[in-house]
């Protein structure tokens, strides 16, 4: 609505006729009128002045009522009101002018009563009406887009805590059950060191002995040896110490990728070779491959170092492993594979599980925070919205291939080095 000074609405009246004109200026006069004698002059006005309201003489020379209305509709401000004079007894043009987007209507006879401002007086106020019911509709509609943008970011604040928690609590168990391992690991490990040496020498001052005294060697003790078998007993026990030390170095492997693991956020950004973290990862989830009797295939090829956060890529790779074993049946097989793509300096790593698939009506949903169809207790719903996050921090992006019945492959396509790495 337009401010007057005076508080009046601007109405501009378009009619070709002088006479009628005078007409308007009486039964009118509470608006601040305007006139134009032509259609053309009319549209002239309209495009270059603010008014609140015209009427619109069916008749005039040249360009009819349908056209000028078209025209003000096409025009700069296609909402004006309008309300059509017509000339007697044509019902039928006024009522297909008020379906063309006409305010309303009043014919030539009533032009000398107070229809025609009663007209003009109602189409401003439902003009007035309908632009505050689209205010408060627009309003509403913002406050809805505030209270849900609250909502999601409430979502992923809270997301973010519970991966924070989660990813730290896990950290640090690793990280304590590696350290506790490693110390009686470490006196294990020289304990058996120091066992290998002098069961060395007591075998070799044994031998001495025997050599030295042949056939002189008392009868009991000669019995004795026989009874144990002394040269086997002696070759066992080496068979024995090796395979001890075999075990021992394969548990302190398993401690130091516990501890590679574990290191999650230790430095962050690094240029590292992206299969060591296949490598570590795979090792962490050795237990879950074997207990589910699935195969994992390993198919790594040689990938350029690459610039990342390593303990968040595990971490990728770990949820995409962990879904994979969780979806799948015994049986099934598991595949992990690197590629690099040198032409686009970028590099690949796919997990992909010949299990069930993921249904259609779920696809869209399974990167959102919380969303799981796993039991209470067994999945956050968090694994591939932390994964999404991550990939999109190191700029790369996750593709999904999936089909009911035949599998899932997971594909992290990443960059070789990003947009904040030294070149
Ligand atoms: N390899 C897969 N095969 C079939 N469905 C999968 C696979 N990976 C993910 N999904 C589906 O996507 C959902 C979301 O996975 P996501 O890793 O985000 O959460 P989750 O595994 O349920 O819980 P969390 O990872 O937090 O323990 C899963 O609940 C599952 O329905
Ligand atoms: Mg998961």
């Amino acid at each position: 609505m337009i401010d007057q000074a005076d508080g009046r609405s601007r109405v501009l009246v378009i009619e070709d006729s002088k006479a009628d004109q005078s007409v308007y200026r009486r039964t009118l006069h509470e608006f601040d009128l305007s006139f134009a004698d032509s259609g053309e002059s009319g549209l002239a006005r309209i495009a270059a002045e603010p008014f609140d309201l015209v009427v619109l003489d069916y008749h005039l020379p040249r360009m009819n009522g349908d056209e000028v209305l078209a025209g003000i509709r096409a025009g700069a401000s296609p909402e004006l009101p309008v309300v059509i004079v017509t000339g007697g007894g044509s019902e039928n043009v006024a009522v297909d002018l008020l379906r063309r987007g006409a305010s309303d209507y009043v014919t030539k006879d009533e032009l000398h009563t107070p229809r025609v401002a009663s007209a003009a007086r109602g189409a401003l106020e439902r003009h007035r009406l309908e632009l505050a019911r689209r205010r408060a509709e627009e309003e509403l509609r913002r406050r809805k887009d505030e209270l849900e943008a609250a909502l999601r970011q409430l979502q992923e604040a809270q997301a973010q805590l519970v991966q924070s928690e989660k990813m730290a609590s896990l950290g640090q168990l690793v990280a304590g059950v590696a350290h506790e391992i490693n110390n009686p690991l470490s006196y294990v490990t020289n304990n058996v060191a120091v066992l290998d040496r002098d069961v060395r020498i007591v075998a070799s001052l044994l031998a001495g002995y025997r050599a030295h005294l042949g056939d002189a060697t008392p009868g009991s003790l000669r019995e004795a040896g026989e009874r144990v078998d002394i040269d086997y007993t002696l070759a066992n026990l080496d068979r024995l110490l090796r395979s001890t030390r075999q075990g021992l170095q394969r548990v302190g492997e398993i401690v130091a990728g516990l501890r590679d693991f574990s290191r999650l956020d230790e430095g962050g950004r690094k240029q590292v070779d992206p299969n060591e973290a296949v490598r570590v990862t795979v090792e962490m989830i050795r237990y879950q491959v074997r207990q589910k009797d699935v195969t994992l295939l390993v198919e790594t090829s040689p990938l350029a170092p690459a610039w990342c956060n390593p303990g968040q890529i595990n971490q990728v790779l770990l949820n995409l492993l962990m879904n994979a074993i969780q979806a799948v049946d015994a049986g099934a097989t598991i595949a992990v594979r690197t590629r690099s793509l040198p032409e686009t300096g970028e590099f690949q790593i796919e997990v992909a599980d010949d299990g069930p698939g993921i249904p259609e009506e779920i696809r869209g949903k399974i990167f959102d925070p919380f969303f799981t169809t796993k039991p209470q207790g067994v999945g956050t719903g968090l694994g591939l919205w932390i994964s999404y996050n991550v990939v999109e921090e190191h700029e790369g992006r996750i593709g999904l291939a999936t089909e009911p019945g035949r599998g899932t492959t997971f594909t992290v396509t990443l960059p070789v080095r990003t947009s904040r790495d030294p070149a």
